[in-house]
């Protein structure tokens, strides 16, 4: 076979392996763990062969690998580096080397552990996090336990923070032990290896169950101890009602610092936890393996509290524990902290447990605090692996310290792109599956926000949902706005999806074109009810979750330039447009003092895209002007001072502008976008 042939073959078997072992969430956590294989290719200088490693690069998840996120090295520059490595005191400098032994410019930037995979000596590596594997090796008889399960066929590696001495230590324990297939890493994980890849794979599942399967043959019946009273969880609708009910005030306290976007789960594992006695020793031991910090802080808040416990009294003692978690971290920052230790990043906790409810999650966006949620699971399974064998006894406070604050992991933090302008922010927007509201909720979402698209069609509501972006951007859900339960349970919702709502867009609506004398009761009724009544409930059921959240936000209308315009055929529309843009100035005067922004836009003529022309109003206004409905957006334009037509996305654009901070200062403000139409004028 030709160089280049076996080169596809390596890498395509090595992407096949990481993406089975990744897929399994038993396997390894959430972009966790990496998997290399070595061989030879042309060097496209010399036409010679040379020997490579492919390696995970830093960041990607083995799950959906593609060679994209290999890095590739040549190996014998990659074990040059032993040569010239200056100690561990400066092994950190050793990353920086990695890049002189890169195989040409493309691929991805070698992670940490780029060296424990090129020195090991076998053709293939794993290393993964597995709650099993990682349950022995932070067991506190870790090693001893090893040798009962795997005796010499797995060797114990005691912690060490991931970096080039590591490697060094993998690799001659190997060496020492040429019957082994793989090691425990006290406190972090597994590695294993293979001659082949698949012998590489079934050593890694090998370790991995086998540990799964001993704990399961061995451990005590109730690891985490016995019920405690009053703990266990609220039945189903109590359950996310009372989440529903705290979520603001959680996502005050994760957001004291800086604003985070929240995940909640009340599975199976973390329901279990918290309803038996040893949680709370446990959680305050912290978790262990090195991709933990970062996204879940050292240790989670508890309430301790039981799940009977009113909402009321939750509040008040979560507002208590918050105040002593800030305090504590502060002090296990400062117990820690060198001259060179990165700032300090925000004392808030990540993860927040409630008895009885489930688990917040916290994260610069939703995939982010989803994902520390998972990994807190992960820490759950671990805690229950190890104590149901002996006793869970995770790495030591300053060891944890040197992983959160280490200088590699604040380098790749100041190297993420900079977050975009709604980045954090949560959005609820009405009558979004059509026309204007489905050109906000696009354009939120495209700067940064997560989006919730509530309109009357829940199959609607959830293609343009899926149209905009994946779950983690944007959710589809049925909400009549005229329905005050309905309206609460979209806030509900919103809160549980995403962890809380800043920005709240009234825009369903609907419009009837009749003289004063056609207009039937039901007319009035229902363009009052849709426009007038519904954004008022909305209002009102977002209100509460924004003064709870103490973290301001912003209310826009979307009324009409026949909120000042007065024309016929128009009694019942603009009336109702007349009262939401009066519902603005009033809001804005009664939620300033807690930095509730309410602003409205005037729209008018806005043709394409809009349901409301579609359905036979676009025709009758077209009869009405003697012009063809297909042309009625470019009559419309004829008659403004700038001869353009309004699309949606003109509205979108000002309701951004209102939600940026460039607005900070604006409330009470109405924007017209309607190309300039004098008889609407602000005045
Ligand atoms: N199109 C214009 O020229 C124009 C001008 C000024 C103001 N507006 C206002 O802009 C808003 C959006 O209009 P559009 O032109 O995009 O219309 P559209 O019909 O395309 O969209 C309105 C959406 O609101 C939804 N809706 C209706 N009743 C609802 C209810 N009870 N609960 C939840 N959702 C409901 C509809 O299902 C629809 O998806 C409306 O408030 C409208 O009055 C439109
Ligand atoms: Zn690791």
């Amino acid at each position: 076979m030709s160089t280049e042939g076996r080169e596809k073959g390596v890498v395509g078997e090595l992407i096949a392996r990481s993406n089975r072992l990744g897929s399994d969430p038993r396997n390894t956590n959430y972009a966790g763990g990496n998997a290399s294989a070595k061989g030879t290719a042309a060097d496209p200088v010399t036409g010679e062969d040379v020997e490579l490693l492919w390696v995970k690069g830093s960041g990607g998840h083995l799950a959906t690998l593609t060679p994209a996120g290999l890095a590739a090295l040549r190996l014998d520059r990659l074990r040059a580096l032993a040569s010239v490595y200056p100690g561990v005191d400066r092994e950190d400098e050793m990353v920086a080397g990695f890049d002189y032994c890169l195989h040409g410019k493309e691929g991805a930037a070698p992670s940490i552990d780029t060296a424990m995979h090129g020195l090991v000596g076998a053709a293939h590596v794993d290393h993964l996090h597995p709650d099993s594997g990682i349950a022995i090796a932070t067991a506190v008889d870790g090693e001893a336990l090893t040798k009962k399960i795997f005796g010499d066929t797995v060797v114990w590696v005691p912690w060490r923070r991931p970096g080039f001495q590591l490697g060094l230590d993998i690799a001659a324990m190997k060496d020492a032990n040429p019957q082994a297939i793989g090691c425990i890493l006290g406190g972090h994980g597994i590695t294993a290896w293979g001659d082949s890849s698949a012998e590489c794979e079934g050593n890694s599942l090998h370790i991995i169950e086998a540990a799964a399967a001993y704990i399961a043959g061995h451990s005590r019946p109730e690891p985490f101890g016995p019920v405690l009273d009053g703990y266990a969880a609220l039945p189903d609708q109590e359950r996310r009602a009372k989440a529903a009910a705290l979520a603001p005030t959680l996502r005050a306290i994760a957001s004291h610092d800086k604003p985070m976007v929240g995940h909640y789960t009340d599975a199976e594992a973390v329901l279990d936890f918290l309803a038996h006695a040893e949680h709370p020793r446990l959680a305050k031991l912290g978790t262990s393996c090195p991709d933990h910090f970062l996204r879940t802080k050292v240790k989670p808040l508890v309430l301790d509290l039981p799940a009977t416990a009113s909402v009321e009294d939750a509040i008040a003692r979560l507002t208590e524990l918050h105040s002593a978690y800030r305090a504590e971290y502060q002090a296990y920052y400062d117990r820690n902290a060198t001259r060179d230790s990165p700032a300090i990043r925000g004392a808030d906790p990540l993860i927040i447990l409630v008895p009885g409810v489930g688990m917040f999650s916290y994260g610069k966006d939703k995939q982010t605090a989803r994902v520390a949620g998972e990994f807190y699971v992960n820490a759950i399974n671990v805690m229950r692996g190890a104590e149901g064998l002996s006793t869970y006894a995770p790495i030591d406070e300053s060891e944890k310290f040197r992983i959160e604050y280490w200088a590699l992991e604040e380098a790749k933090l100041q190297r993420m792109p900079k977050p975009k302008p709604l980045a954090t922010r949560i959005a609820l927007v009405t009558g979004a599956a059509s026309g204007i509201g489905k050109a906000i909720a696009t354009r939120l979402a495209a700067e940064g926000a997560c989006v919730v698209v509530a309109d009357l069609d829940p199959d609607k509501a959830a293609a343009a949902a899926a149209e905009i972006g994946g779950t983690d951007v944007a959710v589809g859900l049925a909400a009549d706005v005229t329905d005050e339960a309905a309206v609460r349970a979209a806030v509900d919702t919103t809160v549980l999806t995403f962890g809380g709502l800043d920005l709240v867009v009234n825009n369903a609506g609907l419009s009837l074109s009749k003289p004063l004398l056609e207009t039937t009761v039901a007319d009035w009724d229902l363009q009052h009810n849709v426009m007038a009544k519904g954004s008022f409930i909305v209002s009102k059921a977002a209100a509460r979750v924004l003064i709870e959240q103490k973290l301001g936000g912003d209310i826009v209308y979307i009324s009409s330039k026949n909120s000042i315009f007065a024309g016929p055929s128009n009694i019942a529309y603009s009336a109702a447009k007349a009262d939401q843009a009066h519902q603005v100035r009033l809001l804005a005067a009664e939620l300033g003092e807690h930095g509730v922004r309410v602003n409205g836009i005037n729209p008018d003529g806005v043709v394409r895209g809009s349901g409301i022309f579609a359905g036979g109003w676009g025709a009758k206004r077209a009869a009405v002007y003697g012009v063809p409905e297909e042309e009625l957006g470019a009559h419309y334009a004829k008659r403004t001072l700038l001869k353009r037509e309004v699309l949606p996305e003109h509205v979108a654009n000002a309701v951004f502008a209102l939600c940026s901070a460039d607005l900070s200062h604006t409330t009470g403000l109405h924007i017209p976008v309607d190309a300039g139409v004098t008889a609407a004028f602000l005045r």
